[in-house]
């Protein structure tokens, strides 16, 4: 199947002034009705209709792996990306590099890690502007450095991190583990230079809450041990009187099983996706990223996000003099976007239209009034 943007973007219903897709997608029309669907399935008492739904988890499995470039095998559904995270960091051994200024998913993960287990040697960069760049990284590395955890688009600045200039950076053996939240689905990258990538699907994927996953490479299953692993996880699934080793797949590192229409609803997420193609879609968020950086830029308000699309995705963050004088502009026209330690996040989608990118310039336009 294959779609246009065109259609794609005919599918966002959201009602104008919507510029928070980093903080949460409106789920689709197209989640919402395989959700009534399969609420009705599940009512039916149906075996097959119930199997039906359950079966969907394959179809998930099947769409994330091809979108990651890899197989099914390695790939597995989580309540959310930093469950995902928390397999990740707690079964390692050694120095973890990160940098503080992270999502907090990431520095909590490991140092509640390290209290925990005493095995993970928390190690902090220091990232100027808060930019995990390569050079920041190979400044920090230690001899016990076994891997570095990285957003692959930071949620405060917006910028994206060069996956595979780090992977260079921390060379061949140790481990590159990503945190995709903020550009799965909206970035095409190659993210077979990295080892675990964990995401969900609440933001850009449309798909509602509940809908994160982790793939775990090769070299990840090998050095990781799967400390959190639960029944789910046993090699050959679920035994009873006695308690097998983790599975040897990625299976390893889940622990329950979850509502069967939490896969369903990301394989439709997904599935919009890849008719339309990554590509296609990152194209057209980074032709409003540009657009909103354009406004700000016009009104004299300082943009933190790079100017270089290929160190952007979704993310536009304003450092306006007053925070709260543009938080009110942008409030009392019905625009929504987060404001958070001294900048607004400006978060457009392939989605968004002219007539919220004409407000935020309305909002932008007013607030530079104000001030002169
Ligand atoms: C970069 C990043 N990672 C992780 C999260 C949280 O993910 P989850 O709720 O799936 O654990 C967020 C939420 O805003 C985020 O921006």
């Amino acid at each position: 199947m294959t779609s246009t943007i065109d259609a794609f973007r005919s599918t966002f219903e959201v009602e104008p002034g919507y510029l928070d897709w980093a903080a949460f997608g409106p789920v689709s029309a197209a989640v919402r009705e395989e959700v009534a669907a399969d609420f009705e399935m599940l009512g039916t008492g149906r075996a097959s209709s119930i199997a039906h739904v359950a079966e969907r988890q394959d179809d998930t499995c099947a769409l994330l792996a091809r979108l990651l470039g890899t197989v099914r095998d390695e790939v597995t559904l989580q309540p959310s990306a930093t469950y995902g995270l928390m397999h990740a960091v707690y079964g390692l051994s050694g120095g973890v590099l990160a940098s503080p200024a992270e999502f907090p998913n990431i520095p909590t993960v490991i140092t509640r890690a390290a209290d925990a287990f005493g095995r993970v040697r928390p190690q902090w960069l220091t990232a100027s502007e808060g930019f995990v760049t390569p050079d920041a990284v190979a400044d920090a590395l230690a001899e016990d450095t076994v891997a570095l955890v990285v957003s692959h688009v930071d949620f405060r600045t917006g910028y994206r991190a060069d996956l595979e200039a780090l992977r260079e950076a921390i060379g061949p053996d140790r481990l590159l583990i990503v945190d995709a939240v903020q550009s799965f689905g909206v970035v095409e990258a190659d993210w077979q230079v990295a080892d675990v990538v964990c995401g969900h699907g609440y933001k850009w994927l449309r798909a509602g809450r509940g809908t994160g996953f982790a793939w775990f490479g090769a070299r990840a299953r090998a050095a990781i041990q799967p400390v959190l692993s639960g029944f789910r996880g046993a090699e050959g699934g679920m035994t009873v009187d006695s308690v097998p080793p983790p599975a040897s797949s990625a299976q390893a590192y889940t622990v329950s099983g979850s509502d069967a229409m939490l896969p369903a609803r990301l394989a439709v997420a997904l599935a919009a996706v890849e008719a339309v193609g990554v590509a296609a879609v990152e194209e057209a968020v980074a032709e409003r990223t540009a657009r909103v950086i354009d406004i700000a830029q016009r009104h004299g308000i300082p943009v933190v996000t790079p100017l270089d699309p290929a160190r952007r995705a979704g993310i536009v963050s304003l450092a306006p003099e007053s925070v709260a004088a543009l938080g009110a502009e942008l409030a009392n026209r019905g625009v929504s976007v987060t404001t958070r330690s001294g900048t607004v996040r400006v978060a457009p989608h392939a989605g968004t239209d002219d007539e919220t990118l004409g407000l935020l310039d309305e909002a932008c336009a007013a607030f530079a009034q104000q001030r002169s």
